[in-house]
């Protein structure tokens, strides 16, 4: 619900438990006033703190910059005294600053769609679109929020017009700036490397900036766009937390410092460096959105929170909700060297163990027998495939299967008759050779002709014959952004118009392809992130598919992501990243939260394990209505105490629940591990292993599981009411 306040000129959104204000304060400026817990009175616009502040501009004009440094400015702009960290920094005539202004604002039922962007939708939602304007420049912020009536999230973005006359250059627009009380906040982040993605780590909040970033064209291994300010001591069950997460797949900053009057002022948005857009008269610019979460029962409130927001309003697929067909993938099974005999003979021993789909990986097309060629001719290598794609297809669906391919879009190798033609389709700086990574360069996204070659690429191939699933992968991160299509003053613009090109393709092809299952990737997962969710339903989480390391990087995962987006496989031992051996039981088990399929050569690995296929296929179904919509609750975490890991997933109805249980390290002589479940229902009596609790004996009392025997030992326990 949204409200506006005549008289107090205070602006109120709330969700079902919390509340974000803003308010119009003294010459008209947009003030922030307030989030947090769900507030029951809008009497609030003393929280801006005007009456006390002796440099209110109405008042003390000799003292606007002082003013400007103070306020809680619900949109700030650099340039005019506001010298903490600014969300706009436009130049006009090559002098940089802005000073926005309330004109209006319009509150209406649902939301609207960002052009061009993904972002969430619905209609158990209110968006109020407030207008602000700077008329020397000439320019108009139209900052939208939307409050979710079914979850608490509320979505920001901020879209820039120029009304003016003249070019504007924006050289730093971000999308979300709240001025918050300080807490005492700590800084939760998700780092990592290539297959040591989204690892946990927290750090304390100072007057020193702390920030997260990506520079790399997309989200990256390395940083991820989220970031939640914790209270000290904030646990799964207590404390209060204000996730910030970007719905995009690009460069980003979160940045969150203390400042000189003990508030913090926490930004996100499109990093500013390597950006510059120019807004001619008449042009719009739209910046993605930001999904801020409030939680004021500690982490896995809000880790629920997004879990629903992303299934409820952000994933479009019609796989969203249903269950994806159990997949065989190639990669670790054959990595180039393939052919159909070698695909069909993986199938067939596949189809007989019950999996549903065979997935192409890297290598099927021009002369790419590593990976050091062909990134762009996707046409079929017919010495691979004998017969032709088709042929190959037909084959695999006679036993039954779906059929999936790989495809790594934007690319070029240098080794490609497409580089050959249209050396100059790949990003480059003029007089520089470009930079290779994997021995691969970047299209030029912001060359329509190349958007329609690739599109087309792309298509004519799921065209061709019957496809049910694409891997979009991206193997290399963007560097060396000079492109000789845009003019000089448009070079700034091509790290976001590669993204918006991603998204651009994206759309088209799931409006052709319907029913296609796409699974995006990078490198593994450093391309995982809200934005990519709009357009795949599900997205490959790591190359590494160890069951250890595994814990650690979808735990990291799952705090905002629910499990049905995230890509895992049962891989073979020793693991292809890690030379660890761990059982076939306990990669299913682990595999099982998450899309679930296999990423090996079933003629090869040894009999008994290949007896567990169709087992692990059943138990996966049996609760995978569970595992896609249930509430996921946190329980231990490896990563944390090195001996174990603990998670459950309870039915929404409560009926029902799994308790994922994962001794990584065995000990001598210890008693069974005690874990308080979450979730239930308080008075209902459960049956767990043939015994019978209540809700309230398993939550307060705790369930006893016994030492397992040996390392690296899992165990699946059901929960079900009586
Ligand atoms: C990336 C992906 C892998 C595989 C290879 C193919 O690394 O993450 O799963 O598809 O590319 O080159």
């Amino acid at each position: 619900m949204i409200t506006f306040d005549e008289k107090t000129k205070i602006l109120k959104l709330d969700t079902p438990e919390s509340s974000y204000v803003m308010g119009i304060a003294d010459n008209n400026y947009l003030g922030h006033v307030y989030y947090g817990k769900k507030l029951n009175d809008t009497n609030l616009s003393y929280l801006m703190r005007t009456e006390e502040n002796p440099f209110v501009p109405s008042e003390n004009l000799r003292e606007k910059v002082t003013f400007f440094d103070s306020f809680p400015m619900e949109y700030p702009c650099g340039g005019l005294g506001d010298y903490r960290e600014s969300a706009l920094l436009v130049s006009s005539g090559g002098q940089e600053g802005a000073e926005l202004s309330y004109v209006s604002h319009e509150i209406f039922s649902g939301k609207k769609e960002l052009k061009g962007l993904p972002a969430t939708w619905g209609d158990n939602c209110d968006t109020v679109e407030i207008t602000l304007e700077d008329n020397v420049l000439g320019l108009k912020a139209i900052l939208s929020y939307t409050a979710f009536s079914d979850t608490d999230a509320i979505a920001r973005s901020v879209k820039l017009v120029n009304e003016g006359s003249e070019p504007l250059y924006l050289k730093k627009v971000l999308s979300a700036c709240v001025d918050m009380d300080d807490k005492d906040f700590e800084f939760l982040s998700l780092f990592g490397s290539w297959a040591r993605e989204r690892h946990m780590e927290t750090v304390p909040v100072g007057h020193a900036g702390t920030y997260i970033e990506s520079l790399r064209g997309e989200s990256g291994h390395q940083e991820h766009p989220f970031f939640a300010l914790t209270t000290k001591g904030c646990s799964q069950t207590n404390g209060e937390v204000y996730g910030f997460h970007f719905v995009y797949s690009g460069n980003f900053v979160g940045k969150v410092q203390k400042n000189q009057f003990g508030s913090v002022r926490a930004v996100m948005g499109i990093h500013p460096e390597h950006f510059t857009w120019k807004l001619e008269p008449g042009e719009e610019f739209a910046a993605p959105e930001v999904i801020l979460v409030y939680s004021g029962e500690g982490l896995g409130k809000m880790t629920r929170t997004y879990h629903d927001l992303y299934r409820n309003h952000l994933i479009r697929s019609p796989w969203k909700d249903k269950k994806r067909p159990v997949l065989i993938n190639n990669w670790e099974a054959t990595y180039f060297e393939f052919d159909d005999e070698k695909l069909l003979s993986i199938a067939k021993e596949a189809s007989k163990a019950g999996i549903e789909m065979l997935v192409m990986d890297d290598g099927w097309f021009g002369h790419r027998n590593s990976d050091n060629s062909s990134l762009g001719d996707w046409q079929v290598n017919e010495n691979k495939l004998k017969g032709g794609l088709e042929n190959l297809v037909e084959h695999v669906r006679e036993l039954g299967m779906e059929f999936g391919i790989w495809f790594e879009p934007e690319m070029i190798s240098p080794d490609s008759e497409l580089y050959c033609k249209h050396p100059e389709w790949a990003l480059q700086f003029k007089g520089r050779a470009p930079g290779l990574a994997r021995e691969q360069l970047v299209l030029d996204f912001s060359r329509p002709e190349v958007l329609e070659y690739v599109y087309e690429s792309v298509a004519a191939i799921l065209r061709s014959a019957h496809i049910s699933y694409v891997k979009w992968d991206m193997n290399r991160p963007l560097a060396d952004a000079g492109s000789s299509y845009l003019p000089e003053d448009r070079q700034g613009e091509i790290y976001h118009r590669h993204v918006l090109g991603v998204y651009e393709l994206q759309e088209r092809l799931v409006r052709e392809f319907p029913n296609l299952l796409l699974e995006n990737c990078s490198g593994g997962g450093a391309r995982f992130d809200p934005g990519m969710l709009y357009y795949s339903p599900q997205i490959w989480c790591s190359d590494d598919t160890d069951a250890v390391e595994r814990l650690m990087i979808q735990e990291g995962t799952q705090l905002i992501y629910p499990l049905s987006v995230i890509g895992a496989h049962v891989s073979d031992c020793p693991n292809h990243a890690t030379g660890r051996v761990t059982p076939f039981e306990t990669r299913g088990i682990v595999a099982m939260a998450g899309t679930f399929g296999y990423e090996l050569d079933i003629t090869k690995i040894p009999q008994e394990d290949r007896e567990q296929i169709p087992g692990q296929i059943e138990t996966f179904k049996k609760y995978y209505p569970l595992v896609n919509a249930g509430d996921y609750y946190r329980l231990a975490s490896y990563r944390e105490n090195h001996i174990y890991d603990c998670y459950q997933v309870v039915s929404k109805d409560k009926k029902q629940a799994l308790v994922t249980f994962v001794q990584v390290m065995a000990e001598p002589n210890i008693h069974s591990r005690k874990i308080y479940l979450q979730g239930l229902s308080e008075d209902t009596v459960y049956e767990v292993e043939g015994k019978r609790y209540t809700g309230n004996v398993l939550m307060h009392g705790g369930l006893l599981i016994p030492g397992l025997w040996g390392d690296y030992q899992a165990k699946l326990i059901e929960v079900l009411a009586v």
